[in-house]
């Protein structure tokens, strides 16, 4: 097993191919794993704590990937497929399948803060390790503000049930959308933010409580609906065609997202290397099991053209089946707290990623600064709180939600070249985990992500597009001369 204690020498990194120009040369510079591991918790003045046990971190993960796909994006996936969004949950969901395997795998055998960044930096190099991380920024940090957008909604369901208010659209939506500034959104970033900085332990036991409030509600929702299940809604069971299955699973993705959060908490773990696979694998069959059920129960109860411009679909199912208002609130009040703990874990995956980019001086300094007393890095989780929760009150995001997917998907197809670009590059490794079938799952879980990717409509490309290139100039500005593989060459 790789000592995680023992300290990196600078001199410690591998030396590029011979006879290949140098300018290739440094993009593809590899950290290897062994200094990936001993630096792992070191940060700028001070070591992360490790203190996560493998219930937590299984919870860290369902926290951050329960939460707005099932509250809010099935009420815009039902309209593309019909009851077949059913099916287009077990397409989505067997994507992330395969690259949670791989996921699995390179957690045991790296496990670092840095997640699929640091294991694309040890097997395929710095450039590409970048576009990796800065793909994780969208599936990271604009999720978050994304998802802190749907929490408000569910806000005002609550407010509506309890108080018969609602805020003002111009309180409750961003320019562009009818509003002038986000006031919700903003107010559960800075939530989770005061969590954060309160510790990774704090905010880990927080964050498995809100996980049993989601069970709660996603149980009481399934008893309830099933009260009003009509098997006849499924009779036209492919209603829009067989493609539409792979566009819904598409858009469907996104409530997968954050499955690999367990993966960020790789240097905070107390035993990375035994708990991150199972976290990984467990919370995703917890997950998909969820999503199935749910999204049965819910067509089961409600014709599926209903579901169009219905934004909280799951609360208004439980009007429509009771008759009264009740139960509908207390869903609303169960969403409010399942995506608040969506944003919180998310948000502590952004700041850990960033952690690891800022050690490999891909990234300022300060976010790689841990402070002595809680041992979080704190400046790090306020700047990117204030980030994003400014994003989140004051940017018009819908567009922006499918391009989260396409750069996680973009992400998890790295993961699954990575896994077995290591297998050959690094045979002698010990693996706590090994993805079954050698190459073949990593294979089509790269197939099954790019199927998706394609499956994603213009604009997201469009925007897609526009982010990487801007990631390009941010890289060739700045991180290639301040890597810290750049200063230890010099
Ligand atoms: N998967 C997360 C959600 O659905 C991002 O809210």
């Amino acid at each position: 097993m790789l000592d995680p204690g023992a300290v990196p020498s600078a001199a410690d990194t591998e030396a590029p191919p011979a006879r290949i120009p140098s300018w290739l040369a440094v993009l593809i510079r590899r950290k290897p794993v062994e200094r990936l591991v001993m630096e792992g918790g070191q940060g700028e003045g001070g070591t992360l704590r490790r203190s996560l046990s493998m219930w937590q971190l299984t919870m860290i993960s369902i926290g951050a990937t329960l939460g707005t796909g099932i509250f809010v994006v099935l009420g815009e996936a039902v309209p593309k497929a019909g009851p077949a969004v059913t099916l287009a949950f077990v397409l989505a969901g067997l994507t992330a399948l395969f690259s949670a395997l791989s996921y699995a795998e390179l957690a045991g055998t790296i496990p670092v803060a840095g997640s699929s960044y640091s294991y694309a930096y040890a097997t395929l190099g710095e450039f590409i390790a970048w576009i990796c991380g800065w793909c994780l920024l969208l599936e990271y940090g604009v999720s978050v503000a994304a998802v802190a957008v749907g929490w408000g909604d569910y806000l005002n369901e609550l407010l509506d049930g309890t108080l018969g208010v609602t805020l003002p659209a111009a309180l409750s939506a961003p320019p562009g959308e009818g509003g002038v500034f986000n006031l919700p959104a903003l107010i559960v970033v800075v939530l989770a933010m005061l969590f954060l900085l309160g510790g990774a332990r704090e905010s880990a036991r927080a964050n498995t409580i809100m996980v049993f409030v989601k069970f709660a509600s996603l149980a009481l929702f399934c008893a309830v609906g099933f009260l009003g299940f009509k098997s006849g809604n499924f009779s036209d069971f492919m209603p829009l065609g067989r493609e539409s299955v792979g566009i819904a699973g598409a858009v469907l993705f996104f409530s997968y997202i954050g499955f690999d959060a367990a993966s960020t908490a790789g240097e905070e773990a107390k035993n990375p290397q035994r708990d991150l696979p199972r976290a990984i694998m467990l919370s995703l069959v917890i997950v998909t099991t969820l999503y199935v059920l749910v999204s049965v129960v819910a067509i089961g109860a409600w014709d599926w053209r209903k579901f169009e411009g219905s934004e909280a679909s799951l609360a208004a199912i439980m009007h429509d089946v009771t008759g009264t208002s009740v139960w509908g609130t207390v869903l609303a009040a169960g969403a409010v707290v399942s995506i608040a703990s969506v944003v919180l874990t998310v948000l502590y995956g952004q700041t850990r990623i960033l952690f690891a980019m800022s050690r490999d001086g891909l990234m300022p300094k300060v976010f790689a600064r841990v402070h002595p007393k809680t041992k979080t890095p704190r400046v790090n989780t306020l700047i990117v709180s204030l980030v994003c929760g400014a994003l989140a009150a004051a940017v018009p995001l819908g567009e922006l939600v499918n391009a989260t997917s396409i750069g996680t998907l973009f992400a998890f197809c790295l993961v699954n070249v990575a896994v077995v670009v290591l297998r050959y590059t690094r045979k002698d490794m010990p693996r706590s985990f090994k993805v079954p079938l050698g190459p073949l799952f990593p294979v089509l879980g790269f197939i099954a992500c790019a199927y998706s990717m394609w499956n994603l409509d213009l604009v997201t490309w469009k925007w897609f597009g526009g982010w990487m290139a801007f990631g390009l100039v941010v890289y060739f500005l700045y991180g290639i001369r301040r890597s810290k593989l750049a200063t230890a060459e010099k």
